[in-house]
């Protein structure tokens, strides 16, 4: 039960970092494309943009430097700790929900049957291995030309999702590109971003020459993090839809969806700087409405995932019956329920092989916390929860 509110705690806490370091950065883009000429007076002082805003009761004036102030003030502002902090705790859930608890929620024996050991392995390979590809290309001249280097992109974000398919589970897969692409931004952040900040104050300090340089660096990683902002919340949010992570494309539906909401994002990055392209939107929702066409059509061959890799637990057919009676109404391959037409959370319950590997988090739905089946829609009773509880403190936690 405990573990239940690690879990809790955790998210909230990453959810909340999160809006914060996005929050701060869609604020500080909105920011740089509003400000407008400064009256002269403020010219003289070195200042290049002015932007004025009411909010909660005040006025606000901002003013954003040419190079720098003659002084650097006694408290300056950085906004760094907002992507640590989110970066740090989605690290700590990943670690928590998919890596302790890798047999049930990163391995799915019908797509790689594997080790937990080795499962965890490859995902922080994964991640770290990408981060070590994005940074190198960053520093190649391929990011001379930002055309290239979005190509570049899309093919690398393509590959790490086929990859990622190839080895976890749908949702192992779809949360392990999410932290690939979360480790690049705050790696953006961290290896980057603050770096060139550290400098440019070390400079106005020293009074200085700035090189132009390292704003152009900073700012080439402000974009990407900038274009990966909707694609990352995507995937963050993906795991309550089933329909795209269990599709048999589902790196491809991934990619779609990603290439679309960057399109989007596009559409409000002109939109700031006074170009509206109403055409973007349009084919942003066009493509949007195509995907979901293409996802939700029926599949034609039926995939593959049964498994019939005999697990060493001997099989109850009590228990397998229940879960016929009770549960695989929604969690199968083809289920039969009005409302859950694809398996919710891509937990399925047709074979021996899959409630063993769910048998922990059965044991915990059906006999603890006791909502499972869902609203008790399939009218499971106490007797019946009861042999589950035997069967699991007897065959799996001897
Ligand atoms: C009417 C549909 C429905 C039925 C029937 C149903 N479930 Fe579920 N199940 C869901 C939904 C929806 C979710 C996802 C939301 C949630 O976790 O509460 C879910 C989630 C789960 C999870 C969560 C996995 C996790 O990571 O915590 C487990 C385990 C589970 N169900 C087991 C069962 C078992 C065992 C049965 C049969 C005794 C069953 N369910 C019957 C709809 C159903």
């Amino acid at each position: 039960m405990w573990a239940d509110w690690v879990a809790l705690f955790i998210r909230w806490f990453h959810v909340i970092a999160g809006i914060a370091w996005i929050g701060a950065s869609f604020y500080f883009i909105w920011l740089d494309n509003n400000l407008r000429q400064p009256p002269q007076w403020k010219k003289d002082k070195g200042i290049k943009g002015d932007l004025w805003a009411v909010h909660g009761g005040g006025f606000y004036e901002v003013a954003k430097y040419e190079y720098g102030p003659e002084q650097i003030p006694k408290t300056l502002h950085w906004f760094k700790w907002e992507a640590y902090a989110t970066w740090l705790s989605g690290m700590l859930l990943l670690i928590w929900m998919y890596y302790l608890g890798a047999e049930a929620y990163l391995i799915d024996p019908g797509v790689k049957a594997m080790e937990a050991s080795t499962a965890i392995s490859l995902g922080l390979g994964f991640i770290f291995g990408g981060l070590f590809i994005y940074e190198i290309a960053c520093r190649s001249p391929l990011a001379k030309s930002a055309g290239l280097f979005a190509v570049f992109l899309v093919l690398f974000l393509s590959l790490s999702a086929w990859l990622a398919t190839q080895w976890f589970s749908g949702r192992g897969a779809y949360i392990h590109v999410g932290a690939l692409i979360g480790t690049i931004m705050a790696g953006n952040v961290f290896f980057t971003i603050i770096p060139s900040q550290r400098k440019l104050v070390q400079a106005v300090t020293d009074k200085e020459p700035i090189d132009p340089q390292w704003g152009a660096g900073a700012k080439l990683r402000s974009v990407h993090n900038n274009y990966l902002t909707l694609p990352i919340i995507f995937l963050m949010i993906s795991n309550h839809y089933p329909m795209t992570y269990q599709h048999p494309q589902s790196w491809l539906v991934l990619v779609a969806i990603a290439a679309v909401s960057a399109w989007i994002r596009h559409f409000f990055n002109l939109r700031h700087i006074g170009i509206v392209r109403p055409s973007i939107l349009i084919t942003g929702a066009i493509g949007m409405l195509f995907i979901a066409i293409w996802v939700s059509k029926p599949q034609t061959t039926p995939v593959q995932t049964s498994v019939e890799s005999a697990p060493t637990i001997p099989v109850n057919q009590d228990i397998m019956a229940l879960m016929q009676k009770h549960c695989s109404n929604c969690h199968s391959e083809t289920p039969s329920d009005d409302i859950f037409v694809v398996a919710p959370l891509g937990l399925k319950l047709d074979n021996w092989s899959q409630v063993i590997q769910w048998a922990p988090r059965i044991h915990h739905r059906v006999s603890v916390t006791k909502d499972m089946p869902f609203l008790n829609k399939t009218e499971m009773t106490e007797e019946e929860r009861q042999k589950i509880t035997d069967w699991y403190h007897e065959a799996i936690r001897k």
